[in-house]
């Protein structure tokens, strides 16, 4: 095949432009340090303002739509409310119950949604990629709500946020990341994340649920929880991803699973005084984490909630309106807690 042939190819397709990232928030891989540090310092500053009953209405006259395809309790409110704080209205997409029902494709969907004059899409979607795919095709922001087994940005930055708040800067922290990696988007955009800030990560999870490539992680693995635990400044625990995998092929079974790698209350014993427990939710209580410990002292669980709130406000404003919160941050009030 020539070279010209192999470029029209009918199994490859046409070769459309890359989405430019900078005016969507795909995935944490493609996001400069300097881009995550400004919107955590976003965020921090719309938060205070939230403190002080003076958010700043940089969605006024904006429309901003939630197409979610898969479940979602936290993420799907955590975008409602940040984008109801800054004055923007929502439209509310449910695959259930909508003409997805009847065959419509994700692109009709959104362009058909797009024809209500919306500014921006929040997409979940159990396909890795189609937010980058809907970024391709549509004119207005598109933020990932998570995609697949690929990333979950905003879950990431604000796992940040949170160790930023409780820890001070991420760069030099050890982050222990346990349990099915594999299937995890949230681990991957983690560990993007958290390696680019300068922060030591390791994964640690049965080998059947480590990812085939686990070395281009470039993390520290560890075979047992117990190896890291005590000297972890950060533990995450994932929620096992039934809906992604065949389980029973790959763990003999779900008390094997909690006896050898659930953070159990004795494995709770092990942490550090002052290291912080996250989990992105849901939780399988008794399976990959003790109630004891998800509700115990250094869990974190639900300030990662609120935290959502103003990183997602942080993530809409910069892309719905950039110029908006430039302002916001340039000329409010400056506060000693400000920066970080
Ligand atoms: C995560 C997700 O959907 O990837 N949930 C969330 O957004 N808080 C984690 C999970 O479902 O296990």
């Amino acid at each position: 095949m020539t070279k010209k042939n192999k470029k029209s190819s009918v199994l490859k397709g046409p070769r459309l432009p890359a989405p430019d990232t900078s005016r969507h928030l795909l995935g944490i891989a493609d996001l400069p340090k300097a881009r995550i540090e400004f919107l955590l310092d976003a965020a921090r500053a719309l938060r205070l303002s939230m403190e002080a009953g003076q958010v700043p209405p940089l969605l006024q006259g904006k429309t901003i739509v939630n197409l979610f395809y898969e479940n979602s309790t936290r993420t799907r409110m955590s975008f409602e409310v940040a984008v109801r704080r800054l004055g923007g209205s929502l439209l509310n997409f449910a695959a259930g119950g909508s003409s997805v029902q009847k065959g419509e494709t994700l692109l009709d969907t959104a362009k058909n949604i797009l024809a209500l004059s919306a500014h921006g899409l929040v997409i979940r979607h159990a396909s890795s990629g189609s937010p980058g795919f809907l970024a391709r095709h549509v004119s207005i922001p598109v933020i990932n709500a998570g995609d697949g087994f690929h990333e979950h940005p905003t879950q990431a930055l604000l796992d940040a946020f949170t160790i930023r708040e409780k820890l001070g800067a991420l760069a030099g922290k050890r982050v222990l990341i346990l349990g099915d990696i594999a299937h995890s988007r949230v681990a991957r955009s983690n560990i993007h994340l958290l390696r680019k800030m300068g922060a030591k990560v390791a994964v640690c999870g049965p080998p059947t649920l480590l990812p085939p490539n686990v070395g281009a992680l470039k993390c520290e693995r560890a075979f047992r929880p117990e190896e890291l635990l005590p000297r972890a400044d950060v533990v995450m625990a994932l929620r096992i991803q039934f809906e992604r995998q065949n389980f029973a092929r790959q763990v003999p079974s779900k008390s094997e699973y909690a006896s050898i790698w659930g953070l159990s209350a004795a494995r709770g014993k092990l942490l550090k005084k002052d290291a912080i427990l996250l989990h992105p939710g849901p939780i399988n209580r008794g399976l990959e984490i003790d109630p004891q410990v998800a509700d115990g002292p250094h869990s974190l669980v639900l300030d990662q909630v609120s935290n959502g709130v103003a990183v997602r406000m942080a993530v809409l404003a910069s892309l719905v309106n950039p110029d908006g919160l430039h302002t916001f941050l340039t000329t409010k009030k400056r506060s000693p807690k400000d920066k970080r």
